[in-house]
């Protein structure tokens, strides 16, 4: 789908948008379209529940007086109310109807529109990222596409009072888009498909828009001793890759910020094998790395002042002859050594690696990991929120403070030193499961253990990265989340 703003234009097909306040309060265009079509407006709202309600959807087919589909009256909800992301998944809503619906040009009218706290130009923008992120659509394995699937929406026009501000606001929203794309995209291929190489091959791709890509193979991960990540991978036909992108966007000398992703591109358990039911779904489980790979597109896309280095382990867990073995020690890049209890909690292994490299190499101010880590922060937060743990107060709250304003909420999970003491190993340093519940701290311990001390927050998107439950702006695809939530937190803390 393609957005265009536009201002002077009235179209002569497909279907209408008008938004209207709550309380049936008329906008302009509502005023306009309902003198055109001879009070069609007024007498739809009369006879039927449309309030003007945040999200409200109304048919009019056929309208008299004009030569359109029809009028769709969507709700806007109170003038002070709209924020960025109340408006955006009013975006979503229509996305979601128009894309069953018959027509291909969509004409949405903003223009005279105005709200307490947001331009009219702000209103059309976020209104319209919704709509594209809605959009999104995986169909390159479908050789039968049905009619109805081959749709699209050729045209999706908005028009607004000043296109040029428009157009100029839009353009961090896209490469947003493209960040969220790309990370959907890399989530839906299938793990014969994408596998720990072919993912790395991926995110070299992104060396054409400025990042600087480097790949570390399992040769050069025996050299750094990165005995961790190595062990995960022995299982596979695959071979482990450390990817690690760096976009230098903001001043000579200035530390990165890091980024730091779970990349198992397809998680059996290994030894500690999985039950069947879902377990394609851990094809998933690389939605940190994919979320981290998102950020550097979109940072890079729209040239981010900002230095940032992103840093994914890429492996895949699989039961074999070489596998690695449940009572395995492992001594990891840091010096500490793993006890392994469990083969199915290789998030951590990989992680403590990959988190202990990128603050040793690049000295960054801060590292955010972000990982489908447990099934227990399943449990605990369901798809709502992603659970956070951290060791740095300024960073839970810019966390937080993003989530809210991105729709992409975090919710802090404590840390203390008790849960710390159930990973510890009779005779290793650590042992990479707890015995004692509270599975998701216990893993954010684990990480902890390998960050040297950084400032450092820990993601577990486990019951986010991907949703049974249709999420507003991804239905039940994979959802990217991760790229929004940071891209806005970059770039309200962090850029000049
Ligand atoms: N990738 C899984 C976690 C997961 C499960 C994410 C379901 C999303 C949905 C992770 O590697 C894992 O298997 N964790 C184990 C850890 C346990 C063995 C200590 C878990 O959560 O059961
Ligand atoms: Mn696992
Ligand atoms: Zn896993």
């Amino acid at each position: 789908m393609q957005v265009t703003f536009n201002a002077n234009y009235f179209p002569t097909e497909g279907a209408i948008v008008v938004p209207i306040f709550e309380g049936n309060d008329f906008t302009a265009p509502a005023n306009q379209i309902n003198e055109k079509t001879g009070g069609a407006i007024s007498r739809a709202v009369e006879h039927s529940s449309f309030t003007g309600k945040s999200g409200d959807l109304l048919d009019i087919y056929a309208p008299t007086g004009l030569n359109l589909s029809r009028i769709i009256l969507i709700g806007l909800g109170k003038k002070e109310d709209a924020t960025e992301k109340s408006v955006s998944e009013i975006g979503t809503k229509l996305a979601t109807k128009i894309s069953y619906g018959p027509e291909s040009s969509i004409t949405v009218l903003f223009n005279n529109i105005n709200l307490d706290n947001m331009k009219n130009h702000e209103l059309a923008v976020h209104f319209s990222v919704g709509a594209l992120l809605r959009s999104y659509r995986f169909n390159k394995y479908k050789t039968q596409l049905k009619e109805a699937q081959k749709k699209k929406i050729n045209e999706f026009m908005v028009i607004v009072d000043q296109p040029q501000a428009a157009d100029e606001f839009f353009h961090r929203y896209s490469s947003i888009v493209e960040g969220v794309f790309f990370a959907r995209n890399l989530m839906c291929e299938p793990p014969n498909v994408l596998h720990p190489k072919s993912m790395a091959k991926e995110l070299a791709e992104l060396s054409n828009l400025g990042v600087k890509v480097d790949i570390i193979n399992e040769k050069d991960m025996e050299k750094l001793g990165m005995n961790a990540i190595l062990a995960v991978g022995k299982g596979s036909e695959c071979e482990s890759q450390l990817v690690v992108m760096q976009w230098n966007g903001g001043t000579d000398h200035e530390a990165p910020l890091a980024f730091v992703g779970k990349g198992v591109t397809f998680d059996t358990g290994g030894i500690s094998l999985k039950p069947p039911p879902k377990m394609d779904e851990m094809k998933y489980d690389m939605g940190g790395a994919a979320a981290v790979a998102g950020l550097m597109k979109s940072l890079a896309g729209r040239k981010a002042k900002v230095n940032v280095v992103g840093v994914v382990g890429l492996v895949e867990n699989m039961p074999d002859a070489a596998a690695y073995r449940p009572g395995d020690i492992i001594k990891t890049l840091s010096g500490q050594t793993i006890e392994v209890l469990n083969t199915d909690a290789e998030g951590r292994v990989v992680l403590a690696d990959a988190l202990w490299y990128t603050q040793s190499k690049f000295s960054p101010k801060f590292m955010i990991d972000l990982a489908t880590l447990t099934g227990s922060m399943v449990v605990a937060l369901g798809n709502k929120y992603a659970g956070m743990f951290s060791n740095d107060e300024s960073l839970v709250h810019k966390l937080f403070q993003s989530g809210q304003e991105t729709g992409e909420h975090v919710w802090q999970m404590p840390m203390d030193d008790r849960y710390d003491k159930d990973i510890d190993s009779k005779i290793a340093d650590v042992k990479n499961t707890g015995a004692n519940g509270a599975g998701s701290i216990t893993a954010a311990h684990f990480l902890k253990r390998f960050t040297n001390n950084v400032p450092w927050a820990h993601l577990d998107i486990a019951g986010t990265a991907w949703t049974d439950e249709p999420n507003p702006y991804s239905g039940t695809l994979p959802t990217g989340f991760g790229v929004r939530l940071l891209d806005h937190f970059i770039h309200k803390y962090y850029e000049k």
